[in-house]
């Protein structure tokens, strides 16, 4: 498929059919595919310094303007940014500042980092070891040493019979207590979590989740980084996911809809005891060897920044909670009661269907059978770009620019090409009905 230009929350193919973007491209495109604001603050970023590093004690305005606008939308008391071109180095950068931080306080052997099975974090050699799926490891030596990995925290497919959604919760903080003391609290120095896991499924954390593994990790001295790659500004109906669920990071990365991804940027944000032991170590060996050509580039930070005010004068959050409540009420008045959906689920903007062979059972199609990617063309045909992912889901994470209408058109589109696959797996004897 060839896509050779967007309208609003709709992308155009070369025969110049239309598409609704559900998941606006890869979660990123916030703003839709035709804002005129952004392009013209990129153009006049362009003709004013079209590059500048912040090495050796440099800076620039859009570079400065933006951290100063982050810090003050910052869910926590966050003290410094730290920018990088894409959410992976956004993580890898992270993991760096949280081996630094542990050198700096004597910690030498404080460097395990914990992700969790079905999260996902990035590719880099590093950040691709925090992910936890497999296809993003096989073959490819990763995870590194080092890496290790708690449960998910999917209630509907991992909570036992008759567990309540805060006795799982329960459970997954005792398992990552139970991780963390075997490997020995002294050798581990950080957890990377996203308020809801993205591409590992949509997954929204049990209630309590987040202040019970809070909780174990304050036990142990092991920091917090909130990866808000997909939940940051809006998604989940706040301006963070870190607020929709309650969690207290150290550390935050945050990319995609920072600039609504018209162009590469992203960010760490780190607290002031965190940079406290940065800033000591760096005067004591002389250096924080740590940056790429492009962090801050002064045309990404000048959209960026466009895209910040963009979403204050809209009342991001306003709309993204009235949008979102109507998303999440029309996915689970269409879709909960149909014969091919084990669950719904999402809150905010982000959500997804969940396809099973059985619902009595809860039991996933087999992957040979590829459902889920099947269901992902077919709604293309219907004029919906949807994203498939691991387990039979089907996401959905539209621009945060859309509109009831629009929701209600997509989800029109979606029923109609999952309509039609019930049909051809009922004639193929796939799914119990
Ligand atoms: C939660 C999360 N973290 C990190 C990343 C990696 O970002 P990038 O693809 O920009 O490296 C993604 C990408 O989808 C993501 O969803």
């Amino acid at each position: 498929m060839i896509i050779t230009r967007g309208e609003g929350v709709r992308v155009f193919d070369d025969a110049g059919k239309d598409y609704i973007e559900s998941v606006a491209g890869l979660w990123c495109a916030s703003l839709g595919f035709s804002n005129e604001r952004l392009a013209k603050a990129a153009y006049v970023q362009l003709q004013k310094l079209p590059f500048y590093h912040a090495f050796t004690a440099k800076s620039h305005e859009p570079l400065i303007d933006l951290s100063e606008k982050l810090l003050s939308v910052a869910p926590v008391p966050m003290s410094k940014v730290f920018f990088a071109n894409s959410g992976s180095e956004a993580n890898d950068s992270a993991i760096k500042m949280i081996w630094y931080y542990n050198n700096a306080l004597g910690r030498t052997a404080k460097k395990k980092i914990i992700g969790r099975i079905k999260g996902y974090h990035g590719i880099t050699v590093a950040a691709g070891s925090i992910t936890g799926l497999p296809n993003n490891h096989r073959s490819f030596d990763i995870p590194l040493p080092g890496f290790i990995h708690t449960m998910t925290p999917h209630y509907y497919h991992g909570a036992e019979q008759g567990e309540s959604e805060e006795a799982f919760a329960t459970r997954c903080a005792e398992e990552l207590d139970k991780l963390i003391v075997a490997e020995g609290p002294d050798t581990v120095a950080g957890m990377f979590a996203e308020p809801v896991m993205g591409a590992g499924g949509v997954i929204v954390p049990p209630r309590t989740y987040f202040e019970k593994i809070q909780k174990v990790l304050r036990k142990h001295d092991v920091l917090l980084v909130a990866d808000e790659v997909i939940c940051g500004f809006g998604r989940t109906g706040n301006y963070w996911g870190s607020q929709t669920f309650g969690i207290q990071p150290d550390l935050l990365t945050c990319a995609k809809a920072l600039s609504s991804s018209y162009l590469p940027i992203s960010a760490v944000m780190v607290n002031q005891k965190v940079f406290d032991a940065l800033a000591d170590e760096s005067h004591k060996i002389g250096t924080f060897g740590t940056g790429f050509t492009y962090s801050g580039h002064p045309v990404p930070a000048a959209v960026a920044l466009e895209t910040l005010k963009i979403y204050d004068e809209m009342g991001l959050v306003e709309h993204a909670t009235s949008v979102g409540t109507f998303m999440q009420k029309e996915l689970r008045d269409r879709f909960a009661g149909h014969e091919l959906v084990g669950e719904v689920r999402g809150v905010g903007l982000v959500g997804a269907i969940e396809l099973v062979a059985d619902r009595e059972a809860r039991r996933n199609f087999d992957a040979k059978d590829k459902v889920g990617a099947r269901l992902a063309q077919l709604c293309e045909s219907h004029g919906v770009i949807a994203r498939g992912l691991p387990g039979d889901s089907l996401a959905f994470s539209p621009p945060i620019i859309i509109t009831q209408d629009e929701v209600a058109e997509m989800l029109d589109r979606v029923g109609r090409a999952l309509d039609e696959l019930a049909v051809q797996l009922r004639r193929e004897q796939l799914a119990v009905v």
